[in-house]
């Protein structure tokens, strides 16, 4: 097997971001026919007699399979990637506007001509990230979420893009549990870590700091006080790293005075120690997470069509002034961001990567899944309210004993997973695609 795309290329990215959506009818559980989810990242696989298109962990197969005739290519052979990328924005990019069950097409998201020169700028001055880069790196990770991932890595990349900040970017996620916000944070986290040496992150749990006396232990216990002199994880990032990202997680069970100590960094991006000490946080990225919000906030937020970001900002600060966050706090933080509630063609494709996660946790490689069984595990009905944790859950409860059996039965075999009752994995032949003539 061969990759010849780069997940990391935006351009690439933004046409996998493409095919997901171009690919997917999950509401009735409809794969194209021939796809078969399955391992792997981003890339397109190469061979005289063979190609794959793999989307994140889905892979359209070809050419035998109709996969093929929706690409509309059959079989190709790419003697370079230069000639990779010219049938990557004319035919694949035509045969996109044709597919029926479309309804945009590569160009009405992104323009080629663009991102072809920022991919060239970013070769060039490599710790450049795009907004359009970062949200189709975001979007391959998070599921179901668009509209809240465009305003995030739009605003990130504002802030990314300023010679000098006065303070730190901030951006406040709201959302019901388990639709993606701390993911999105770890996964914004990592591909600026990956772009820029002066990057790192820190994960605090507000939940610890809902007592007041804990409340001073966050930037560092004073002289006489338990813990002093201990290690100050946020201090120490920002120190060594200063554009960090700092999530500050559970942020509705803080105690109230957190938002006072924070309001100082917000304001004048500096953190004070607990031993005098100032720290620098203007080039860093501060992203608080909560649950805060009505259900019938977070329900009226997954029906909105267009989800203009200044709208949405604006009845997120409504929530939390409700819940009683001070408005001086809620003044100072840059953005807020809604998360929705997860549909079901959102939990049909995390569902599918969980699947794959959890089977390699039994030390099985999964590389194709039964569209038949991802949809049993969208059908249960009363699962969108609790989040994509309770699918994990039920994943491993459906599927822990088959996965087992191929552990033990099919050692190191790529498995497919096959509907039952009750649900099995089948081993599964992968073809050697043969020496790498088109990486030129
Ligand atoms: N939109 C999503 N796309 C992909 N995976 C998701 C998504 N939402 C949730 N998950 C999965 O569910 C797990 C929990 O998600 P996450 O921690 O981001 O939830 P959260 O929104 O922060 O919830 P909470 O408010 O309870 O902290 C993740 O590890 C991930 O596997
Ligand atoms: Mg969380």
């Amino acid at each position: 097997m061969k990759q010849l795309w780069d997940a990391t290329d935006p351009v690439w990215a933004a046409i996998a971001v493409q095919a997901t959506g171009a690919c997917y009818v999950y509401d009735n559980v409809e794969f194209p026919p021939g796809a078969t989810p399955a391992r792997g990242r981003i890339g397109i696989e190469i061979h005289a007699e063979h190609a794959l298109l793999l989307v994140d962990r889905c892979c359209y197969e070809g050419p035998s399979g109709p996969v093929a005739e929706w690409l509309t290519t059959g079989t190709r052979t790419f003697v370079s990637i230069t000639r990779l990328r010219e049938w990557v924005c004319g035919e694949l990019r035509d045969a996109f506007r044709r597919t029926p069950t479309r309804t945009r097409t590569l160009h009405d998201v992104v323009d080629l001509d663009a991102v072809h020169r920022a991919v060239d700028q970013t070769k060039a001055g490599d710790d450049v990230v795009e907004a359009g880069e970062l949200y189709a790196e975001l979007a391959m990770k998070i599921r179901g979420q668009d509209p809240a991932l465009r305003t995030v890595a739009d605003h990130v990349a504002r802030h990314l893009a300023r010679r000098a900040s006065r303070r730190p970017c901030s951006i406040m996620l709201l959302g019901p549990s388990g639709v993606g916000k701390t993911c999105t944070v770890g996964a914004l986290a990592e591909k600026l870590a990956s772009r820029r040496p002066d990057v790192g992150f820190v994960q605090i749990d507000l939940s610890e700091y809902s007592e007041a006396h804990r409340v001073s232990a966050l930037l560092g216990a004073p002289p006489g006080y338990v813990g002093h002199g201990g290690p100050v994880p946020l201090l120490e990032t920002l120190r060594t790293e200063p554009a960090s990202i700092v999530l500050f997680d559970e942020f509705d069970k803080a105690h109230p005075d957190i938002g006072q100590v924070l309001m100082q960094a917000l304001d004048r991006g500096c953190l004070g120690s607990g031993t005098g000490e100032t720290v620098d946080c203007r080039a860093a990225i501060f992203v608080f997470c909560a649950n805060t919000g009505s259900d019938a906030f977070f329900d009226e937020i997954a029906t909105r069509v267009d989800r203009d970001a200044l709208a949405v900002d604006r009845a997120c600060r409504n929530q939390l002034l409700a819940a009683d966050v001070t408005p001086a706090l809620i003044g100072r933080i840059g953005l807020c961001v809604a998360f929705a509630r997860l549909d079901a063609r959102a939990r049909a494709e995390i569902i599918t990567i969980g699947i794959v996660k959890i089977a390699a946790e039994y030390g099985v490689d999964v590389i194709s899944i039964d569209p038949t069984v991802v949809a049993a595990l969208v059908a249960t009905r009363g699962r969108e309210a609790l989040g994509a944790r309770i699918d994990e859950h039920r994943i491993d409860h459906d599927l822990g004993e088959a996965f087992i059996n191929a552990a033990r039965d099919h050692r190191g075999q790529p498995v497919r997973v096959c509907a039952g009752p009750p649900p099995h994995c089948d081993p599964m032949h992968v073809g050697d695609y043969g020496p790498d003539e088109g990486n030129a």
